[in-house]
């Protein structure tokens, strides 16, 4: 089974709207024109309406970095997935470690988070991983294997088919120490067998894995080319179009 790789960037919390727009343009010059391969672009909500603007017309899909699991209603300073799919937002982030770290998010409020991005017509980019004590109490499998059934729970092969999993190591993130490509595709292996276990062997042939974790231009084809890498999410070297480019190209 093939799949198309797919290379997203995850800009965090970084650039404003006028610097949002001179990235998107830098990128639609490096890899705008690059279809073998898809390529998301997810600046923040603010940075949305001029990263849609410069990329259209481009190979280059737009996503969001976190949505509210409400479609509506009092919930001040929150997002929901109608208003990113009314955006221009074709993907969203969901479950990134920062958000689990940071704002208490968990395998519950990323199930939910899921149902709400396929009820606005989002695909959802779901992440997992574990942090560096669990992998050294040898808990990595174990811990993957639960988020990745909780975040899933009550939802059909169907409904999830274009939902991409990112496999992100949280020690990885941010730290310019990346797993080795032995190492993520270990994790992919067990991702993709409990995606069998739960959702059968044709939806597990399909979904997409992305890892994450430090990925740069020059360790990007070691890990891309492993079986069950299926692309990458890309934090730090994603805010540098030529980069960035220098990754999506690994894959082809
Ligand atoms: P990094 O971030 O590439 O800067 O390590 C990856 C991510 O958090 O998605």
């Amino acid at each position: 089974m093939s799949r198309k790789k797919i290379i997203a960037g995850n800009w965090k919390m970084n650039k404003t709207p006028s610097e949002s727009a001179a990235l998107a343009i830098a990128c639609v010059a490096e890899f705008g024109d690059i279809a073998d391969v898809e390529t998301v672009i997810c600046p923040t909500f603010t940075g949305l309406a001029v990263a849609r603007e410069k990329i259209a017309g481009s190979k280059i899909a737009l996503g969001a970095q976190n949505l509210h699991t409400e479609k509506n209603g009092a919930y001040t300073g929150e997002i929901s997935g109608d208003m990113l799919k009314d955006a221009g937002c074709d993907f969203v982030i969901i479950g990134h470690s920062e958000r689990r770290q940071y704002f208490g998010e968990n395998e519950e409020t990323v199930n939910k988070k899921i149902r709400a991005a396929l009820a606005s017509g989002l695909k959802p980019i779901v992440c997992v991983g574990e942090t560096l004590d669990v992998r050294d109490a040898g808990g990595t499998e174990k811990l993957v294997r639960t988020q990745t059934t909780g975040a899933l729970a009550g939802l059909t092969a169907a409904e999830l088919s274009s939902m991409v999993i990112a496999y992100e190591p949280v020690w990885a993130i941010g730290t310019g120490r990346v797993a080795s490509p032995a190492q993520a595709q270990e994790v992919h292996a067990w991702i993709r067998d409990e995606l069998t276990q739960t959702l059968g062997a044709d939806f597990a042939s399909k979904c997409r894995i992305q890892y994450g974790g430090s990925v740069k231009a020059d360790n990007a084809k070691e890990i891309l080319s492993q079986p069950d890498v299926d692309g990458a999410l890309v934090g730090g070297a994603s805010l540098d179009a030529k980069g960035f480019a220098a990754i999506v190209k690994a894959t082809l």
